[in-house]
C-alpha cells in the first residue's frame, strides 16, 4: 500500500487505536542479546574457511602509489594474497546519499588512506605481513594543502542573501560580529568497522556494519562490478554509526573482492586507529556570525558565513547554516559557506552536519547579543520568531520552540540565573548558568516494510532498516502492535537484511518516522483487508490484545478471521507536505557549570533539554536519543577535537584515549522533557525524527554558561582548561 505524502494525515489515527503501547517507554527487545553479549555484530560471524585481511594505508599525504613489492609479502607464512589500490576505494562514502566510492585510481589524497590489503589464513599473519610490505610512492605532498585556507575557498552553493545586510547592520541598535571556530570531530562509534565477503556462484553476501541497507547494496554492488540483485547485505546489530557508517567503505570493497579472487570467506576488521584516519571527519569550521537588532531586540540583520574543508572533489559540504536559514527573524540576511580543498580524509556526515557546529556557534552569537542588550536569553529568542521563513515565505510545520523555551527554564530553574558574569563563587569554582536553542531540519524518506498477521494471531515486522543503537526494533514493534491490538511479546521485529523491503535506513534522523510511516501503512492495509471481512468500514474496527470488533459489537478473537497468514507491504513516499512547510525538530538547552579559577577546568554540573518532534514512539529510546544528543555536545564543548600535524597532515589522536568524548564521569544527572506534539505535515504517524536533535546546539548552552560563570568569552571549541586558563580573571579577586 503506497503512499506519496501530499496532504497532511490529520487523522492523527494512533491516537485511537486501543492497545496502548504507542509511546510507552518500553525497552528494546534486543536490549537482552546485547548486555548478554549474544547480538552478532558484523566481525562476530564464524564463517568456515574464512581468511582474515588486514587494510594498509599511505604514507603520503598526496601521490601515487608507483610500486607494490607483493611477492616479498606473499612467500611469508599463511599469506594468501595482496590487493592493490586499484581494487580499493579512495574513501569512505559521501555524506549521506552520493555516488558509489569505488575509485578505479591510483591516486592518494591523504594520509593513511588505505592503498592495499594483505590477506592471510590468521589475523596475525596478515598483520606481520602488512608490516612488512614496501610501497614505493611518487610523492607530492604539498604542506599548504594540508590546512584550510580562506584565499584558496570556493563557494560550497549560492549564498542566500535577502534584503540589504550592510545597511541594515548600519542601522542596528546593537550589533554583534564574532567569528568562532570548532575542530574537526570524529563520528568515534564504539565498533569498528568490519565486514565478512563470500561468494556463491557470483552473488555476493556481506556482513557488514552498516547504516543504509538499500543504498549500501547498490554502492557495493557498483564497487564491485556486479547487479545489486547479486548482493545481499546483513547488518541487523551496529555498535554506532553517527554518520560513518552511511556508505560502504575501504573494508567492505576489500572484502568483497579478495573473497571473489580467493573463492573463500573474507573478513577485514578495521582497527581503531584505521577508523579515526581513513573514514570520516566532520570538517573543521570557522564561521563569522553578524546580527543586528533594533533595540528591542528584534533581528533586523542576520549574517552567517563558514569556511570548511573537504577533499577535491567532494561534494558534501557541511551545511553549517542550515537551521539558521530559518529559526529566527533578520529580514536583511546572507548565508553562506565556503569549502576550502585539502588533503585530509573525506569530510562527511557526522553526528548531526550542519546543526551540530552550526547552531553552537548561532547560539553563543545570540548570547553574546542578549549581553549586549542586557536581555534575558530565552526572550531574545522569543521575540525573534519569525511567522514565516525568512525570505521563503514558507510557512512552518508545528513548531514548539516557544513551550520548550517555557518547560526548559521553569523546570531548570532558570530564574536563578544572575544575569552577570563572576557573581556566583564556590570555594576554587565560578558558577554560571546557560541556554541555547535546539535545532534540526526534518526529513521523511522513501520507506517500505512488510508486515504479516500470522495464523496465530502474532505479528511480524520486517524491513532492511537498521538499528545503529537508536531503537529501531522497539518502536517499529510498537507501532505494529499498536495499530493491530496485539501485545509486544506477541510481536517480532526482523531489521537489517537486505532480502526485506528496503526502509530508509538510518541517516538524518529519519529512520523512525520514514520506516515506522511504512510500518503503519502496512498495517492499515491489513485492517482494510480484516474490514473487509467484518463488514465495516477500517477506522470503525478496533482491534485490542488479539480480539477484534467493530464499535458496539462484541470482540471476537482475530483468529477466527485469519485462514493463512496476512501479509501486506506497505510504503511511504515524501511529497508535497516535504516542501509547502518548512519542517523541523526544536528544543532548549539549561546548563550550569563550574570554572575552576585556578585550573581552568569546566565541570557541567547539571543540565536540562525540552524537545519538541512529534510524536513519542516510545519515551524511552526517545529519552536516551535526547540524552545521547546532549552528551555529544557537551564532549563537543569541552573536549572533542582532531588534531592533525601540520608537517606531513597525518591525524595525531586516532583514538579513544586521546580523542576525548565524554566520560561517564563526565556527565552529570540530566533531565529530558519530551513536549506533546503530533505534527501531520511530517509524516502520517505524526512523528518526526529526534535521533540528533540533542546535539543541535548544546554546546553553545555551555559555552554561554562558561561566559556567564567566569566572563570570559572563548570563540575558540573546545573550551579546553588552557585556553581559559589564559582568560580567566584573577582567582583571588573576591565577588563583589
Ligand atoms: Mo547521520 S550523521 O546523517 O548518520
Amino acid at each position: 500500500m503506497s503512499l506519496t505524502y501530499d496532504r497532511p494525515d490529520q487523522r492523527n489515527f494512533l491516537d485511537q487505536t486501543r492497545q496502548g503501547v504507542i509511546g510507552q517507554p518500553l525497552d528494546r527487545p534486543e536490549g537482552p542479546l546485547k548486555v548478554a553479549g549474544q547480538a552478532t555484530y558484523a566481525a562476530e560471524y564464524r564463517r568456515p574457511g574464512c581468511a582474515e585481511g588486514v587494510l594498509i594505508g599511505a604514507r603520503i599525504s598526496k601521490g601515487m602509489v608507483t610500486a607494490i613489492h607483493r611477492d616479498e609479502v606473499l612467500a611469508m607464512p599463511g599469506v594468501l594474497g595482496v590487493y592493490s589500490t586499484r581494487d580499493m576505494l579512495r574513501r569512505a562514502a559521501q555524506g549521506g546519499a552520493g555516488e558509489a566510492p569505488m575509485q578505479d585510481v591510483h591516486h592518494i589524497d591523504f594520509p593513511d588512506q588505505p592503498v592495499a590489503l594483505v590477506v592471510a589464513e590468521s589475523f596475525e599473519q596478515a598483520t606481520a605481513a602488512a608490516k612488512a610490505l614496501r610501497i614505493d610512492y611518487d610523492d607530492q605532498s604539498d604542506t599548504a594543502r594540508l590546512l584550510p585556507s580562506a584565499d584558496a575557498a570556493e563557494p560550497a552553493k549560492e549564498p542566500i542573501e535577502a534584503g540589504d545586510l550592510e545597511a541594515a547592520l548600519k542601522d542596528a541598535a546593537h550589533v554583534v560580529d564574532v567569528t568562532y571556530t570548532t575542530p574537526g570531530h570524529a563520528s568515534a562509534a564504539m565498533e569498528p568497522h568490519a565486514a565478512i565477503a563470500e561468494w556463491d556462484a557470483g552473488k555476493l553476501t556481506l556482513h557488514g556494519s552498516l547504516q543504509m541497507v538499500a543504498f549500501n547494496v547498490k554502492e557495493l554492488a557498483d564497487s564491485v562490478g556486479i547487479e545489486p540483485e547479486n548482493v545481499r547485505i546483513i547488518s541487523p546489530y551496529v555498535g554506532g554509526g553517527f554518520g560513518s557508517k552511511l556508505g560502504i567503505s575501504h573494508e567492505a570493497v576489500a572484502a568483497s573482492i579478495a573473497a571473489r579472487d580467493l573463492g573463500r570467506p573474507v573478513r577485514v576488521v578495521m582497527s581503531r586507529q584505521q577508523v579515526f584516519e581513513a573514514i570520516m571527519r566532520r570538517s573543521e569550521t570557522e564561521q563569522r556570525v553578524r546580527l543586528g537588532c533594533d533595540d528591542q531586540g528584534r533581528l533586523i540583520a542576520l549574517a552567517h558565513e563558514a569556511l570548511i574543508s573537504n577533499l577535491p572533489e567532494e561534494e558534501f559540504a557541511e551545511p553549517v547554516t542550515q537551521a539558521t536559514e530559518f529559526l529566527y527573524r533578520g529580514d536583511n540576511r546572507r548565508l553562506a559557506i565556503q569549502i576550502s580543498r585539502i588533503n585530509r580524509l573525506t569530510a562527511g556526515s557526522v553526528r548531526a552536519p550542519g546543526e551540530a557546529v552550526g547552531m553552537q556557534v548561532l547560539e553563543a552569537a545570540m548570547d553574546e547579543l542578549a549581553v549586549k542588550l542586557h536581555l534575558d536569553p530565552v526572550e531574545l529568542r522569543k521575540r525573534n520568531l519569525p511567522d514565516v521563513v525568512p525570505g521563503q515565505g514558507t510557512p512552518y510545520s508545528s513548531r514548539r520552540l516557544i513551550e520548550a523555551l517555557d518547560a526548559g527554564a521553569r523546570s531548570f530553574g532558570w530564574n536563578q540565573r544572575l544575569p552577570l558574569p563572576c557573581q556566583r563563587r564556590e570555594g576554587e569554582w565560578w558558577i554560571g548558568m546557560g541556554m541555547a536553542s535546539a535545532a534540526r531540519v526534518n526529513i521523511l524518506k522513501q520507506a517500505e516494510a512488510r508486515v504479516t498477521l500470522r495464523t496465530d494471531g502474532s505479528l511480524l515486522v520486517e524491513s532492511d532498516q537498521t538499528d545503529i543503537g537508536t531503537g529501531s526494533y522497539a518502536i517499529l514493534g510498537q507501532i505494529a502492535a499498536e495499530m493491530l491490538g496485539q501485545s509486544i511479546a506477541r510481536t517480532e521485529v526482523r531489521l537489517g537484511d537486505s532480502r526485506f523491503p528496503s526502509g530508509a535506513g538510518s541517516g538524518g534522523s529519519w529512520g523512525a518516522s520514514s520506516t515506522g510511516s511504512a510500518v503503519f501503512r502496512a498495517c492499515e492495509a491489513i485492517r482494510a483487508v480484516l474490514a473487509r471481512k467484518m463488514n465495516c468500514g477500517p477506522d470503525d474496527l478496533v482491534m485490542r490484545d488479539g480480539n477484534i470488533w467493530s464499535e458496539g459489537a462484541d470482540p471476537r478473537p482475530v483468529t477466527d478471521l485469519l485462514e493463512g497468514d496476512l501479509v501486506q507491504v506497505g510504503r511511504i513516499e515524501p511529497g508535497e507536505t516535504s516542501e509547502k512547510v518548512k519542517q523541523a525538530t526544536y528544543g532548549a538547552f539549561f546548563c550550569e557549570v563550574a570554572v575552576n579559577a585556578f585550573t581552568g577546568e569546566t565541570r557541567l554540573r547539571r543540565m536540562t533539554g525540552a524537545f519538541g518532534f512529534g510524536r513519542v514512539l516510545n519515551a524511552k529510546t526517545a529519552r536516551s536519543q535526547c540524552l545521547g544528543g546532549m552528551v555529544w555536545g557537551i564532549g563537543s564543548a569541552l573536549m572533542e577535537e582532531l588534531h592533525f600535524d601540520h608537517r606531513d597532515g597525518h591525524l595525531v589522536n586516532h583514538d579513544l584515549a586521546e580523542y576525548h568524548v565524554p566520560v561517564h564521569r563526565d556527565i552529570p544527572e540530566m533531565e529530558v522533557i519530551l513536549l506533546e506534539e503530533r505534527d501531520a505535515d511530517a509524516s502520517p504517524i505524526q512523528a518526526k525524527g529526534v535521533g540528533e536533535l540533542g546535539i543541535c546546539g548544546a554546546a553553545g548552552a555551555i559555552s554561554n554558561a562558561i561566559y556567564n560563570a567566569c566572563g570570559v568569552r572563548l570563540r575558540d571549541f573546545p573550551m579546553t582548561p588552557d585556553k581559559l586558563l589564559a582568560e580567566l580573571p584573577d582567582p583571588f579577586a573576591r565577588v563583589t
